[in-house]
């Protein structure tokens, strides 16, 4: 007994339960963390489709129907999926507003983040095509010497050979792809809005689609060397147009000046 009280009362026993308490409270941190953090996210991704079902029923319930179910005046948006949402909200054509040929781009009406709410809500009526990742649509490290060969075969028969676009049947058109983002060209060959068709990963994997959207902003891109020497801002035939006017006609005029001058000499002697 006198042994066991005497070591109870070892300097260092209190620094050993110290260790020992630190110890389980770690190992209980780790234990309980991740499952924090799991229902952290479910709690997040159900609060996310609540407010985009509040959205979608101020927005666009009146065409697509309360449930998603569409109407006479817009389609089923049951698995159509999140990257429809994300591309069609995004690029401004949802909500649509007037009827025609082909809904048009326009100025977006939603943030980023109500954008994801819409996309969260309709998203959970029916799996469909996700909003990509970063990873997946980033142009870089991608072969644009082969993205060139699949937008040649796959896109360009509707968008023109560098992407600038072209008309098609029935006053629907194919717009120039000029300036659209990584992302929302991945999600349009995803999902194929309107007349265009789809792409899905199963066909068009996701490394093609890389390679194509590197293609497309490599021939957009400002850096791109032009055939005729100087981009001359890239403004096109205008700015083109007066730089001949200005230097070439000026020149002529030198040119006149000169010859005559000389002439004038000539005729004197
Ligand atoms: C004025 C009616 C109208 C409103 C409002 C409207 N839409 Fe649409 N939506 C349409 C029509 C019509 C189409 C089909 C366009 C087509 O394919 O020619 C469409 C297509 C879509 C598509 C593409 C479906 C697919 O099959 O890929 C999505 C996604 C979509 N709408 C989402 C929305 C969202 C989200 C809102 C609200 C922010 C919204 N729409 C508001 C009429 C509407
Ligand atoms: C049959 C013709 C056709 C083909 C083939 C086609 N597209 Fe399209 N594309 C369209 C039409 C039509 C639209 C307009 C749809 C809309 O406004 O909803 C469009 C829209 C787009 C948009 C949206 C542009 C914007 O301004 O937001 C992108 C990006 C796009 N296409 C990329 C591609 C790529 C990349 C390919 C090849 C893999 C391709 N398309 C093949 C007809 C086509």
């Amino acid at each position: 007994m006198k042994k066991l009280s005497a070591r109870r009362r070892h300097p260092l026993a209190a620094v050993v339960v110290l260790l020992l308490a630190l110890a389980a409270t770690g190992g209980l941190y780790a234990a309980f963390a991740p499952a924090d953090k799991a229902q952290a996210d479910v709690t997040a991704q159900s609060l996310a489709i609540k407010e985009g079902q509040k959205l979608y029923t101020v927005g666009c319930a009146s065409c697509h129907g309360t449930g998603g179910q569409g109407t006479s005046d817009g389609p089923s948006l049951v698995g159509v999926g999140s990257a429809a949402v994300d591309f069609q909200v995004g690029t401004g054509r949802m909500p649509a507003q007037q009827p025609g040929a082909q809904v048009p781009e326009k100025p977006v009406v939603y943030s980023q983040a109500e954008i994801d709410q819409l996309a969260a809500y309709v998203a959970s009526l029916g799996a469909g095509p996700i909003t990509p990742t970063e990873k997946q649509y980033s142009p870089e490290g991608a072969d644009i010497a082969k993205g060139g060969e699949l937008f040649r075969n796959n896109c360009a028969q509707c968008h023109n050979f560098t992407g600038e676009g072209g008309a098609l049947t029935e006053g629907k058109y194919a717009p120039s792809l000029e300036g659209v983002s990584p992302k929302h060209l991945y999600e349009a060959m995803q999902t194929g809005p309107q007349n265009m068709p789809s792409f899905p990963d199963t066909t068009m994997p996701e490394q093609e689609k890389r390679d194509i959207i590197a293609y497309v902003k490599t021939v957009n891109s400002e850096e791109t060397p032009t055939p005729g020497g100087f981009a001359l801002g890239g403004l096109g035939p205008v700015s083109e147009g007066l730089f001949g006017w200005i230097f070439g006609l000026g020149s002529l005029i030198a040119v006149a000046v000169w010859v005559a001058a000389h002439t004038a000499k000539a005729k004197k002697s």
